[in-house]
């Protein structure tokens, strides 16, 4: 598939770019140097931009999701913090941020104190405290993305000696280390004084296949611990995570998935028949194609479930997978119309009391740093100018797309 090639090139990039760490073990957390590309914010001419823009109203989305109960949020890198328009949109517009990929495995272990130390060492990065102290100095909430991953998970974690050329460790040595770094990240969170700013946190990130099976393939976590491996992140993260963070599920094509998530959100229970898990995280990576009326079909299952959904990484690209289309102004305005009616859809289920939804976050806002750039699926186009999208996104239908 598309996207498990991409997932497959950004892990062969981290990979190479993982540095390792020097220093001692000490019991405080402690930050290294970000590891991670810098990523340039360079504005690009954008012919197609939208026209009527100019005479639209000025609102804001983070006050117009308050009013269903919604936080709204975006990803975040640091390079957008330290672009001053970017920065300011943000601000603006969002009251939720979750870290593209500063909080992912990749980045937040130290491998040479772990093998001095034989534990896993959960050492996070400057980036991704810098971004920490903006949410917290600018009243935003976090999502924590993402605790276990197939992806951008450092291969040197399953090992003997924490060594990348070591053998796979025994089935309860991993079960030891998946504790010991759920625990250290909550921890931490917590001894660094930014816990409070989280309320949901991924605990397991695409582990499921359409066809109803566990990822199998360049799955560590399954190859060593064994299909239960997902029952216990979810066991550590509820023993270590304070009540006050919600702990999810989080997956792309769901809408394909639904029935077996069902079912395993079913499993999810503690000696006494507690639940382990909050929420579902609908990643929403969706296409101008996409049948809406399948996709609410899946929300609307999962809501069932009386978990707490949330839309963790909603992006609308143009066109349809394999077939992606340019941002010309008639794809401009269909991709208006179906912000309008995917975002309509959503208040009107909160509205009704059929969706238990505390959050919707979109991947991005800009077309130009999105991770789909090529099929222009967010709010703004390159020159932070509103699209149809965003006024669909809004629910400012005058401006969304729709002929008069
Ligand atoms: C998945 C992950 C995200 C991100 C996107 C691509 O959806 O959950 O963290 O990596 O892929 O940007």
């Amino acid at each position: 598939m598309k996207k498990s090639f991409i997932c497959l090139l950004a892990a062969m990039m981290v990979f190479g770019l993982c540095a390792c760490d020097n220093g001692k073990a000490t019991e405080t957390p402690v930050v290294t140097e970000s590891v991670q590309p810098e990523v340039t914010i360079e504005p690009t001419a954008e012919p197609t931009a939208t026209p009527e823009a100019a005479e639209a109203p000025v609102v804001y989305l983070k006050d117009i999701y308050a009013k269903k109960g919604l936080k709204v949020g975006t990803c975040l890198t640091k390079a957008m913090l330290t672009d001053k328009t970017t920065e300011a949109l943000i601000k603006e517009q969002f009251s939720s941020v979750t870290m593209e990929n500063a909080m992912k495995p990749d980045y937040i272990f130290n491998q040479t104190k772990s093998q001095e130390t034989g534990d896993l060492v959960v050492e996070f990065n400057s980036e991704m405290i810098y971004m920490l102290k903006w949410a917290k100095e600018n009243d935003m909430a976090v999502r924590g993305h993402t605790l276990v991953w197939y992806s951008q998970t450092p291969t040197w974690i399953f090992r003997e000696g924490f060594d990348k050329s070591g053998d796979y460790v025994s089935r309860e040595v991993m079960l030891a280390r998946m504790e010991s770094y759920i625990k250290q990240v909550f921890e931490q969170l917590t001894e660094l004084g930014y816990i409070d700013l989280f309320y949901a946190y991924d605990v397991v990130n695409e582990a499921w296949m359409e066809d109803g099976t566990i990822r199998s393939q360049m799955n560590p976590w399954k190859d060593i611990i064994g299909d239960d491996y997902l029952w216990y992140a979810f066991y550590y993260a509820d023993k270590y995570a304070p009540e006050s963070i919600n702990l999810f599920y989080n997956d792309y094509n769901e809408q394909f998935k639904t029935g077996t998530l069902v079912k395993f959100v079913n499993t999810l229970k503690d000696e006494d028949g507690r639940s382990l898990i909050d929420g579902i995280g609908l990643q929403a990576h969706l296409y101008t194609s996409d049948d809406m009326d399948a996709y609410f079909r899946c929300v609307d299952t999962l809501a069932e479930t009386g978990l707490i959904i949330e839309m963790t990484e909603l992006d609308v690209s143009m066109g349809a997978y394999q077939k992606e289309e340019l941002a010309t102004a008639p794809n401009r305005k269909i991709q208006g119309q179906y912000y309008y009616n995917l975002i309509g859809g959503i208040f009107e289920r909160i509205d009704n009391g059929t969706l238990k939804m505390d959050s919707l976050t979109y991947w991005g806002f800009s077309d130009g740093l999105s991770w789909r750039k090529s099929a222009s699926p967010l709010l703004y186009n390159a020159r932070l100018k509103p699209k149809e999208a965003y006024y669909g996104a809004a629910q400012i239908k005058e401006f969304a797309g729709f002929d008069e």
